[in-house]
């Protein structure tokens, strides 16, 4: 049988634990992983690394920024961060994306 404990009754203790509507997000807390250059991405491709990386990091509900990727070789800031300008990068974000998506 299902229990409802008090935290249910009277709502998040925290306000980081409460829902928050971020445009069309309803997240369901407030605890937001920042984007982090980690420069792990050689070649500019995402690597399978980044699955692990990124799922330890999810949460039902949760907001991930993912670090900063280019839109083309000429715009880059760092080396090996990751694109998204060739289909195998495309392919290679599948994957990671979705590992964290709920
Ligand atoms: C694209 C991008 C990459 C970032 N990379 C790093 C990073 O590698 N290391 C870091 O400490 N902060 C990085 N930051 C800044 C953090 O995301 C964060 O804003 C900073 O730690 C300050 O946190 P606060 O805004 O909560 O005070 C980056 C920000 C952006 C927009």
């Amino acid at each position: 049988m299902a229990t409802t404990n008090q935290a249910q009754v009277d709502g998040p203790t925290s306000p980081l634990l409460a829902p928050y509507k971020l445009g069309n997000f309803n997240l369901s807390h407030r605890v937001v992983l920042a984007p982090l250059t980690r420069q792990r991405s050689y070649r500019n491709v995402p690597q399978p690394h980044a699955i692990l990386y990124y799922s330890q990091r999810t949460s039902n509900g949760g907001l991930l920024i993912s670090e900063a990727t280019g839109i083309s070789d000429t715009a880059q800031g760092y080396p090996d961060t990751p694109g998204i300008w060739t289909k195998e990068q495309v392919e290679a974000w599948k994957p990671i994306v979705d590992a964290v998506s709920c």
